[in-house]
Order: structure tokens, then sequence, then C-alpha cells
């Protein structure tokens, strides 16, 4: 009967119709989706962590009004994939407590430090735009409640990239201080954003499946090219040099060729030896901790109220 049904679902995924919490699924597909999004939820979490640091020094009213914003909307688009998540029935405790433990992964590019203003612009032009390069295939995929999370969560990505350009333009035509500070946050953040979308396609386990049940829609190696290529001449335009000496245009296939990564660096940072792992956990685990009386207030409260009711 499960080979039946497993007919039934592959049928549906090749006519592209949407997968909803209820129907039913391969075990593997719910674990799968289970995996990617919860680790999407928690870099969205812990993503605040980096930007969180620089609000209360954000040089004016209007850089600090939008930087908050868009903290704000990642701790949203965190909830969001959290509740898509337990659509397919693991709890929120459960997603923190894998969060807590070290259990779960989150995104690399979070564990890198943000040491200057012009980071925050860094971080809106390479990782957002590397995150919505990212995730414009993901509004296509399989999985109902995912796809239609990804289409608002997209949205709100072009809004942080471009107050990412935004502050990268403004430093790049400012003094000779600022030039050399947006180049700075350039050399630093261009190689961990290429690592964020993921290991080569030959070292990437988790593709052929999930590209099978059009979770993926595009490989790693794919997006990684399409990033380098929208970005470069970006780049240009900003004044600045990609810190690659093998960057170069290449005429016969119409994309860029760039240099060798540093995986080594990249599965560090995964196992949890980067710069910034250790703190951004302790952040984490503290917020829990120290929200805890908030929680069982909150609960409390909510008790008060339906026992009112049922009175
Ligand atoms: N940081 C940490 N771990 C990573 C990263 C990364 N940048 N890239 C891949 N990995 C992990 C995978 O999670 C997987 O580990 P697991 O088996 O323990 O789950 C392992 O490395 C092998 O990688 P893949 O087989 O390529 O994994 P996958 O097919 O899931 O592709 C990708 C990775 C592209 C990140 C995919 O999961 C995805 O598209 N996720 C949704 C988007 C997302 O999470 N973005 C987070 C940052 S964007 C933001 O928050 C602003």
């Amino acid at each position: 009967e499960i080979k039946n049904l497993e007919e039934i679902f592959e049928a549906r995924i090749a006519r592209d119709e949407k997968i909803e919490p209820k129907d039913w699924m391969p075990e593997k597909y719910r674990k799968t989706h289970i995996r990617q999004m919860s680790q999407h939820a928690h870099s969205e979490i812990v993503g605040m962590l980096p930007e969180g640091n620089w609000i209360t020094r954000a040089p004016s009213l209007r850089r600090k009004a939008a930087l908050l914003a868009k903290v704000q909307d990642e701790a949203g688009h965190g909830l969001y994939l959290y509740s898509a998540c337990e659509t397919l029935g693991i709890t929120r405790d459960e997603l923190y407590e894998q969060l807590h433990t070290g259990k779960a992964k989150y995104s690399s590019i979070f564990n890198y430090p943000t040491v200057t203003w012009a980071d925050m612009g860094a971080i809106g032009w390479l990782v957002d735009g590397a995150a919505i390069i990212n995730q414009v295939p993901l509004c296509n995929t399989s999985f109902g409640p995912y796809a239609r999370a990804m289409v608002r969560v997209c949205k709100e990505e072009s809004f942080h990239q471009r107050q990412g350009f935004e502050i990268m333009l403004t430093l790049s035509k400012g003094s000779e201080e600022q030039i050399a500070m947006a180049q700075d946050a350039l050399n630093r953040w261009w190689w961990p954003s290429l690592m964020m979308l993921g290991p080569t396609d030959a070292e990437s386990v988790h593709t052929e499946q999930s590209m099978k049940w059009k979770l993926k829609r595009k490989s790693n190696d794919e997006l990684r090219q399409q990033f380098i290529d929208q970005t470069v001449p970006q780049a240009d335009l900003l004044g600045l040099t990609v810190p690659d000496p093998d960057l170069k245009f290449n005429e016969a296939t119409g994309h860029y060729d760039f240099g060798e990564i540093d995986w080594d660096e990249f599965w560090q940072v995964v196992k949890g030896h980067g710069p910034c792992n250790k703190e951004r956990m302790n952040a984490r685990v503290n917020a829990w901790d120290n929200g805890e009386w908030v929680r069982d207030a909150a609960m409390a409260h909510a008790e008060k109220k339906e026992k009112k009711k049922l009175k």
C-alpha cells in the first residue's frame, strides 16, 4: 500500500502540485524538510546577532530605523519558518532544544564578527544578496508552507539587500577612511558569502534527492555562480575590488571564473570552530534562559484567562 501511496506522491511532485502538511509523504521527505527548514529558521534567529551588535551604534536615526526593521524582519522569518516546521510534527521546544544543545546547524555566515559599521553594508549587500539568490527558487519548492513563506521572506530580503547596498554606496563615495572601511568589509565578507551557498555539488550530500523532490530547484554551484555573476558588476559600480585575483569574466561561458574557495575554513566553521560560534550559541542560550520568566508569566496569564472563560 505504501508503494502505491509513494507512486501517487511522486506523480504529484511530477505535476508540480504542492504537498500540504496533512498529505501523505515519505518519511524521508518529512525529515529532510524539517532539517532544511529548521536550519533555515535557526539561521534567521542567530542571524539577528551580528547586526543586532550595531543597532545602538548606527550613525544616524534613519540608519538605525532601517537596521532595526531589518533585524525584526529576521525574527519574523525565523518564527514563520518554525511554524512551517511544526506542521510536519515536530514541536517548537524540540527545535529550540536542537539549537541550544548544538545539535542543529545554522548558516556558517553568522559565525563571523561584525567589526565596523561597513559590515552592516556588506552583510545586506552580500549575505542578503546571496540569501535572495538561494531563496527565490525556494518560492517554487514542493512543500506548500515553505514555498508560501519564501514569497514574503524574499520580498523582505530584497529590502535588506538594498539597504546594505546603499550603505556601501554612501561609504564608497565618502572620505578615504570610509572607502577603506567599505573595501575592508568586502574583503572579509566576500569568501564567507560564497561559502554560505553550501559545499560544491560534488560534496553536497543532499542535492540529488532534494532536486528530485523539487525541494531544491537549483544546485549550490549554480546558485554560487549566479551570485558571483550578479555581484561583481555591483562591486565595480562601487569602485571596490573583489578580493579574488583569479576572478575574470569568461567570454566563452558568459560567466565569471573565480578562485579556489577555502573549504577547510567552511567545514571548520560548520563544525563549530569559526570565530564566533561559541559567542553566538551563548547569546542564544542566555536569551532563552533569561526569558524563562516571560514565558512562565505568559503561560500563567493564558491559563487564568482560560479558567475565567470556563466559569
Ligand atoms: N552553513 C552551515 N551548514 C551548511 C551550509 C552553510 N552555509 N551549507 C551546507 N551546510 C550543511 C548542510 O546543512 C548539510 O548538513 P546536514 O546533513 O547536517 O544537514 C551539509 O552541509 C551538506 O550540505 P548539502 O548537502 O549541500 O545540504 P543542502 O542540500 O541542505 O543545501 C543549503 C544547503 C543550500 C544551505 C540548503 O539547505 C538551503 O537552501 N537552505 C535554505 C536556505 C537557508 O537555510 N539559508 C540560511 C542563510 S540565509 C539567511 O538566513 C539570511
